[in-house]
């Protein structure tokens, strides 16, 4: 079937047919007049999925078209949720007293409690999951996270509990290098190992995708091997991986006299063939004193756009050394860290319509500020929030944890921290198609065994993801939900 936006966004040609809005919607979605597609998917046969550039999104039938008898096939009924977050427009999207259809890997509807209706039936091995009047979410999206490393940083820790300061002990050696040293002499089996066992504390979370980075090799079959190891991660575990290459993350020792040999060896050579290789979707950089100058990353940056990856970007993390201005120049649909942002990087970033990863984590163990989400608010910046699991400045796979952080420190609202983890992280990653419930959405659910949404981030440090569901089958069931 072939589908396009036609008329200035305000029809749509289904295989050669042309639907226009108001055949498709409700009086009530056409009250503005003004709307204006931005995609449109189809689902089935006869149904299509709708996105507005004011980021509502609705579902609608294809008129004239049959949708076949198995359309209505649930393959798993999510029942006797007390709420549903869709976040299918601008705010969470509440939805009470409510069911979730699915077939195979995607959702077909939200529905209010009650018998199924007409056109629905239970197909014969469906699963039905009682959520026992919990909330219901899309699987969480964790948009940056140092997944595949050996070693662990502890004494570290100490010392930090001490009063040595992050940046003392990475330009003392340890830090990122002391992990640099132990991810090179691991296999890659023990690598791919311990990656998975950080894929699965992720997801006990709740999390069924994750950005990933690379970093801990710093040489060009290094990094490569690391981003191998994600990708046969990703093979074989239930979370999604966006593979992200970090060759910028510090300078290997053996190039601390020739700092310009590394940055040529990283846009020569590793953007390239990671590229190639479709081994990364975005390539990122650490922009930092210790690390990489602007002037630095750009070369690097430059040659990751010309290779067709996407750019992220640490900065503004312990100083503001215009990275995030750089970084929205030159295109970057993320920028993270961000706690000494001034006014004029969150300009920048609006302008270029980049998105804030804030990682309220990292800035606690590092003792940095707390990032200002009042900033990126004012601006109309959109806010994501990441745990940052790294060995060093973030150890941790909690990403309701930092929703409280954020509301307590950051200065977010509680539905902001929802959205940050959900809809504007999966729109950080690449996949508008994530961390939303709407017909056509993939069926990554979580059921929270709470009263209320808001009582995720208010009741912090406990792990209240009952039933973690990605692409339609449950993956992660922590008590007898199943009927
Ligand atoms: O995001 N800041 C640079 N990279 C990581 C820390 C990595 C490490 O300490 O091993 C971060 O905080
Ligand atoms: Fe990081």
């Amino acid at each position: 079937m072939d589908l396009a936006l036609v008329q200035h966004g305000t029809a749509l040609r289904v295989d050669g047919r042309v639907f226009r809005l108001k055949e498709l919607l409700e009086a009530e979605e056409l009250r503005d007049g003004a709307l204006r597609l931005q995609s449109a998917h189809l689902v089935g046969p006869a149904f299509v999925r709708l996105r507005f550039a004011d980021g509502r999104e609705v579902a609608a039938s294809l008129p004239g078209r049959d949708a076949s008898p198995d359309d209505g096939r649930v393959d798993l009924l999510i029942h006797n949720a007390g709420q549903v977050l869709t976040f299918t427009g601008m705010g969470v999207g509440l939805v009470s007293r409510a069911q979730v259809l699915c077939q195979g890997r995607r959702v077909l509807a939200v529905l209010p409690a009650g018998p199924l209706p007409v056109g629905y039936h239970l197909s014969e091995s469906a699963t039905r999951v009682d959520a026992a009047g919990g909330v219901v979410t899309p699987g969480l999206v964790d948009p940056h996270t140092h997944l595949v490393f050996a070693g662990e940083r502890s004494l570290e820790f100490a010392m930090k509990a001490e009063g040595k300061s992050y940046l003392e002990l990475h330009q003392a050696g340890g830090g990122i290098h002391a992990t640099v040293r132990a991810t090179r002499s691991a296999t890659f089996d023990e690598l791919q190992r311990r990656c998975c066992r950080n894929l699965s504390e992720l997801l006990d979370w709740g999390v069924t995708t994750c950005e990933a980075k690379s970093g801990y090799a710093l040489e060009v079959e290094g990094e490569l091997r690391l981003l191998e190891v994600l990708r046969a991660a990703n093979n074989c575990h239930p979370v999604e991986i966006v593979p992200t290459l970090l060759g910028a993350h510090a300078l290997p020792a053996e190039h601390a006299h020739a700092r310009d040999r590394y940055v040529e060896e990283i846009a020569a050579q590793m953007i390239p063939r990671a590229a190639e290789q479709g081994l990364a979707r975005y390539c990122d950089a650490y922009c930092e004193a210790g690390a990489f100058s602007p002037e630095e990353v750009e070369p690097i940056f430059v040659a990751a756009r010309a290779a067709g990856l996407g750019l992220r970007l640490h900065a503004e993390q312990f100083s503001d050394r215009g990275g995030a201005a750089l970084g929205a120049r030159l295109g970057a649909t993320t920028i993270d860290h961000l706690e000494h942002v001034g006014e004029a990087g969150v300009a920048a970033m609006a302008a270029a319509g980049s998105i804030a990863v804030l990682l309220p984590g990292a800035a606690l163990t590092c003792r940095c500020p707390w990032p200002r989400a009042e900033l990126f608010r004012r601006a109309q910046v959109p806010m994501a929030l990441g745990t940052d699991l790294n060995p060093g400045s973030s150890m941790t796979a909690a990403l309701p944890l930092q929703m409280f952080l954020a509301c307590t420190q950051v200065g977010m609202t509680c539905d902001e921290a929802w959205r940050a983890v959900t809809c504007v992280a999966a729109d950080s990653v690449g996949r508008p198609d994530l961390g939303r419930i709407g017909p056509g959405s993939p069926a990554d659910l979580i059921v929270f065994d709470v009263p209320d949404y808001r009582h995720v981030p208010y009741h912090y440090g406990r792990n209240h993801a009952q039933v973690v569901i990605k692409a339609g089958r449950v993956v992660r069931q922590r008590a007898s939900l199943l009927d």
